[in-house]
């Protein structure tokens, strides 16, 4: 049965289960006809299906050996099969949907291509925790943000002196959903790429952040030299620290200051 209310709108449940949820994404799990999913945590797929019953997830399309891109674009058709049925469809993804996520993306731009409604809801993403628990301010030096095998295979130009985020470095090379993948060939490669800027013995920090408040987030400080003999997930998300800022330059401070 169709009810004529064609619209998608895809939201984040963050990281904390199920805090991190937003009053507006919470009511519009609510009031769809239809909520698909992406979120490994089975409290949060859980507290989903008592919010709305119509709950189902789209991790089935993953696979090992099936290439992720694969996945995406599979799930983004069922989202639009859903939504051509005249659904209010919620599509929920863990952390926030538009970040280092391209199904939902990719569902709205082509649902507006359509004519349908679509819009997506802001979520707290790794980074938003990352700040919080490491205690780091993106306004101090800045701050560059960067999918993990992406940064090594285009030789991403980056200031040493600015916060580094590298995400996904725990699947660098993965190109499906391989629960068995050897992360150490793609850690030792990042190693050595970041050392001939920071030196062997910077440290960085491996970070996950945590879903429950009453367990601490992974918070683990290690030398470039031993990042490939550390553990590495799906889940961690490393941080490298700035060196020391440049000073400001005189010219441009002595323009800013000169009257006009
Ligand atoms: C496909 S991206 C999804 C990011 C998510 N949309 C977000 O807003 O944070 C997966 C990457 O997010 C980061 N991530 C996922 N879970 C995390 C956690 N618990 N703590 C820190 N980073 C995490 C890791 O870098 C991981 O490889």
């Amino acid at each position: 049965m169709t009810n004529g209310r064609a619209e998608l709108i895809v939201v984040g449940t963050g990281y904390r289960a199920v805090g991190d949820l937003t009053l507006e994404a919470k009511a519009c799990l609510e009031q769809a006809d239809t909520v698909l999913c992406l979120v490994g945590d089975p409290m949060v797929i859980g507290y989903l299906e008592r919010l709305n019953p119509s709950v189902r997830t789209l991790a089935g399309f993953y696979a090992k050996g099936k290439h992720r891109s694969e996945s995406y674009e599979e799930m983004v058709q069922e989202i639009l099969s859903e939504v051509r049925r005249e659904r209010l469809v919620c599509c929920a993804f863990y952390g926030h949907p538009g970040v280092f996520a391209y199904p939902g993306h990719e569902a709205v731009r082509r649902a507006r291509l359509e004519g349908i409604p679509a819009r997506m809801l802001a979520g707290s993403s790794a980074e938003d925790w990352l700040f919080a628990d490491l205690g780091l301010d993106p306004g101090t030096c800045g701050c560059q943000s960067f999918e993990a095998s992406d940064f090594l295979l285009r030789r991403r130009v980056f200031d040493a002196t600015s916060l580094l985020v590298l995400w996904q470095v725990g699947v660098i090379g993965m190109t499906d959903r391989d629960p068995d993948f050897d992360a150490r060939v793609g850690a030792a490669l990042l190693a050595e790429r970041l050392a001939g800027a920071y030196g062997v013995d910077h440290e960085v920090v491996v970070y996950e952040a945590s879903p429950y408040p009453v367990t601490s987030p992974r918070i683990s400080p290690v030398p470039l030299a031993k990042l490939a003999d550390t553990q590495l997930t799906n889940k961690s998300t490393l941080v490298v620290p700035p060196l020391p800022a440049r000073p400001p330059d005189r010219e441009t401070a002595a323009r800013l200051c000169a009257p006009t």
